[in-house]
């Protein structure tokens, strides 16, 4: 290995710099040069391969800074389509005229199934990231666990499910127990919920906070350290008769309730609350938006107005009860310690999987009870089920008590070795000393793409 091509791809994560910041490192380390490339897959179509070479003379450029978040390459939702042999044909002439001798790709699930054709054409690895935590497995058999049926509406034709499985879980046997991005997105939603809570208190309402994680409920489980009511996750179907009954008991008792509900919540029967938008990834991942409105459509119309007069605590329910979203604000800005010497680490055992000849594999975040955590790398093909196809984690129902409709005594057994320490004393003395400084008011916005516009570099030479 000489020249390492890397790109990140997907929706943006706190850590991807950190990530990338610990691939140039190890880099240096073996001498082995490393070009970033612009807009995640989105370069490789692009005839001139708009790229940036990230550690002239084996030294990184200033500009990659590993407490910043986002990422100074860009990232694009798009993706490789395996069966456009031509195109495949086109990237693979591209990136050997670069002298590119392998692939670092950063991202989640839908990366995972990107790279797949590519890891046919030249040695690719993945790099672990993603909020959602819904990269990797509960136990290593979970891949071989999906069946699929005829669905015209699904994806390739098919609707995938879980089949039932009698696998014990145990925590040690998680793959890639923990992703980066995950930690900094549950800073923000658990603090979200410490910052309307007193709304809430104050004003005698009830509050439902919407927090990300498509179908996967490990945001909102980790959104417990901020101490909301109940938390609602979307591989629980709603019991909205018991959510109404909670949030009466505790309304009475405290004159407020704070609910957090992940966005793909679903009914009894299994639809999903808020509405449904494709994106355009080849994990067939959707965009959800809605689910805290139709909850509060529910409640509103379950609890009803005269509940909220008779208290005199408000006119009507659809006052007293209101939502928010967290949003995007939790998948940005810098990432608190954990996020980014995990992802380091795992950007670091990428390169070297790479020099040991591996091909399609992701460097994965194990924990061990004793030893806490330890990075190793795992062939992607593990992830795959039989047809080939990359499924996000759900989380284990073991991690979530559906009649308290908080965290199970596993689920606080596994949130502790991540967020216990997570946020490092600098991430602290960072707020203290930046974000009022003066120079703020003073100076506009510098963005890091001006500064990499500078340094992108073409491949010349014409397909
Ligand atoms: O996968 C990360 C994620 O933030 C999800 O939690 C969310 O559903 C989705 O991306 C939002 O995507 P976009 O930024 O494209 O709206």
């Amino acid at each position: 290995m000489k020249r390492i091509g890397i790109l990140t791809a997907g929706g943006d994560t706190p850590a991807l710099n950190a990530a990338i910041h610990g691939t140039v490192v190890r880099a240096n380390q073996l001498r082995i040069e490393i070009f970033g490339f612009i807009k995640g897959f989105n370069c490789l179509f692009n005839p001139r391969v708009p790229h940036v070479h990230l550690n002239p003379l084996f030294q990184e450029i200033p500009e990659l800074d590993p407490t910043k978040g986002g990422t100074l390459v860009g990232s694009s939702r798009d993706y490789v389509d395996a069966t456009k042999t031509g195109e495949l044909d086109l990237i693979e002439s591209r990136l050997k005229k670069l002298g590119i001798d392998g692939l670092i790709c950063i991202g989640g699930d839908g990366t995972l199934n990107g790279l797949q054709p590519l890891a046919e054409r030249l040695p690719t690895v993945l790099a672990p990231k993603t909020i959602d935590n819904d990269l990797g497995l509960n136990y290593p058999s979970e891949s071989d666990e999906w069946v699929r049926v005829k669905d015209p509406s699904g994806k390739n034709g098919y609707q995938y499910k879980r089949s039932e499985s009698n696998v014990a879980f145990d925590l040690e046997q998680v793959i890639n127990y923990a992703t980066p991005g995950y930690a900094t997105a549950v800073l923000v939603t658990a603090q979200g919920v410490e910052r309307i809570r007193t709304t809430a208190e104050s004003h005698r309402r009830i509050a439902i906070i919407e927090v990300m994680g498509r179908h996967s409920g490990y945001i909102a489980l980790g959104t417990a350290y901020g101490q909301p009511d109940i938390i609602l996750v979307p591989e629980c179907p709603l019991d909205i008769e018991l959510v109404a009954e909670r949030v009466r008991h505790l309304y009475d008792l405290q004159k407020n309730v704070v609910i957090v509900c992940g966005e793909g919540i679903v009914d009894e029967q299994g639809r999903e609350l808020g509405a449904e938008t494709r994106t355009t990834d080849p994990a067939g991942n959707v965009a959800l938006s809605g689910a805290s409105e139709a909850l509060r459509s529910k409640l509103v119309q379950m609890l009803g107005d005269r509940y909220f007069q008779l208290y005199r605590r408000g006119n009507s329910a659809t006052e007293a009860i209101f939502t928010r979203k967290v949003g995007h604000t939790q998948r940005g800005g810098r990432p608190i310690l954990f996020d980014r010497f995990y992802a380091a680490l795992l950007g670091s055992k990428a390169v070297e999987m790479l020099v040991e000849g591996r091909n399609n594999a992701v460097s994965i975040l194990q924990y061990h009870l004793q030893k806490g955590f330890h990075v190793e790398a795992y062939d992607a093909n593990r992830f795959r089920d039989r047809w080939g196809l990359i499924h996000a984690r759900h989380m284990h129902a073991a991690l979530y008590d559906s009649k308290s409709m908080k965290p199970s005594k596993m689920g606080i057994n596994y949130l502790l070795p991540i967020f216990t320490g997570a946020i490092g004393n600098d991430d602290a003395e960072h707020l203290r000393q930046t974000l009022f400084d003066a120079g703020n008011l003073a100076q506009p916005y510098h963005s890091i793409n001006t500064d990499i516009q500078k340094r992108i570099r073409y491949l010349e030479a014409a397909d």
